[in-house]
C-alpha cells in the first residue's frame, strides 16, 4: 500500500511511502520478500533446520525464526558475539527469536567473519544434517526473485524509488522490475563505498545509484538529530521509522529535496523495509545514556 507523505515539500515535489511494513509484524517488509521463496525451496527440498547469520538487534534473526515457526521448519541462528549467551533475556530480539523457537550458536566476532569461507560452511553442514543456509542479511538469487515483487505495475508512474541499502539485495530486486524511466537510489545504512559493485552482480540496468551521504557515521550508529527527526516525522506522519534503515532514508531524502536535489514535480516513493522490531534495542541502549528515545513502539 502506498500512502502520501502529508507534509508540504517546496518545488511542488510529492513523496509517498510503500508500507510494506505492514506485511507482517516480524517477517517484516523486505524480510518477507526475501524469506517468500527461500523457505518455500527449503521445504520443497525436505531441509529440517534453516541457519542464518546475524548481530544481537538484527532484523533477519528474528525474520527467519518468526517465518521458521510460521512454516513448521526448525531454526539455528549463528550470532556474532559470545558475550550474548549469558544476555538473551535482557536481549529483545533473541529472546523473542527464541520464544518462536530459534537455537542460538554464539561465536567470537573473529570467527564470525569467517562465515562465509567454504571450510566454515562445510563444517555447519557436516554438523547440521538436511539444513537450508541463508546468508547474513538474507540475501541471495531466491531473495532478490522475492524483492522484485515489492514494486507493481502502478508504481510506475513513480519518477524516483527510494530504499536502504545493507547487503543490496533488496535494492536489487527493485531495480530489476523497475521501468528504465525511473531512478532508483539507495540509500547506504554503512560506511564505505562497496555496494555498487556489490550490487552490479545482480542487476544489468544502470538506472540507480548508492548514496553514501546518510550513514550518520556508520552501521548502526544514530545521533540524537536522527532521532529527533524520527519523533517529529512520526508525530507527522504516524508513520513509524526505524533508526538503522528507513530513517536514515528518509531524513536523507527529505534533505535533499531541501537542497534542491530533485527537479520540480518529481514524485518520489519510499519503499518502508520493515526493521521496527529493532527499536527496543536501540533505545535500551539509549536510556542507559540518558539520551532522547524513539517514542513509537
Ligand atoms: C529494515 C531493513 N531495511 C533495509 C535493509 C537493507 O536490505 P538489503 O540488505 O537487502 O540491502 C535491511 C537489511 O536487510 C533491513 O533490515
Amino acid at each position: 500500500m502506498n500512502q502520501k507523505i502529508n507534509i508540504k515539500q517546496p518545488n511542488n515535489i510529492e513523496i509517498y511511502i510503500k508500507r510494506e511494513d505492514l506485511l507482517h509484524p516480524y517477517i517484516s517488509g523486505n524480510k518477507f520478500r526475501k524469506l517468500k521463496y527461500n523457505v518455500q525451496k527449503a521445504i520443497e527440498i525436505g531441509s529440517e533446520l534453516l541457519i542464518t547469520f546475524g548481530g544481537a538487534y538484527s532484523n533477519h534473526i528474528l525474520a527467519t525464526a518468526a517465518a521458521g515457526k510460521k512454516y513448521g521448519i526448525a531454526t539455528l541462528g549463528v550470532i556474532r558475539g559470545e558475550e550474548l549467551e549469558s544476555k538473551v533475556s535482557e536481549n529483545p530480539t533473541l529472546s523473542l527469536a527464541n520464544e518462536f523457537g530459534m537455537q542460538f550458536l554464539f561465536v567470537s566476532r573473529e570467527v564470525y567473519s569467517k562465515k562465509e569461507e567454504a571450510s566454515f560452511i562445510e563444517d555447519l553442514i557436516k554438523k547440521y544434517k538436511k539444513s537450508y543456509i541463508l546468508p547474513e542479511g538474507g540475501t541471495n538469487d531466491l531473495a532478490i526473485k522475492g524483492c522484485e515483487e515489492i514494486l507493481i505495475e502502478e508504481d510506475a508512474s513513480f519518477d524516483y524509488v527510494c530504499c536502504a541499502v545493507g547487503t543490496g539485495g533488496t535494492i536489487s530486486g527493485i531495480i530489476n522490475t523497475s521501468k528504465e524511466h525511473q531512478k532508483i537510489i539507495g540509500f547506504s545504512a554503512l560506511k564505505g563505498d562497496f555496494l555498487s559493485d556489490v550490487i552490479r552482480k545482480f542487476v544489468s540496468k544502470s538506472n540507480w545509484y548508492i548514496n553514501n551521504e546518510y550513514h550518520f557515521g556508520g552501521y548502526g550508529k544514530v545521533t540524537d538529530e536522527l532521532i529527533t527527526f524520527l519523533n517529529n516525522f512520526y508525530n507527522s506522519t504516524s508513520i513509524p521509522l526505524d533508526p538503522i534503515y528507513t530513517g536514515k532514508m528518509v531524513y536523507g531524502i527529505f534533505d535533499m529535496i531541501q537542497k534542491n536535489k530533485f527537479p520540480e514535480n518529481s514524485k518520489i516513493l519510499l519503499i518502508h523495509t520493515g526493521g521496527l522490531q529493532g527499536i527496543k534495542g536501540i533505545n535500551k541502549v539509549r536510556l542507559k545514556k540518558n539520551k532522547e528515545l524513539l517514542k513509537y513502539v
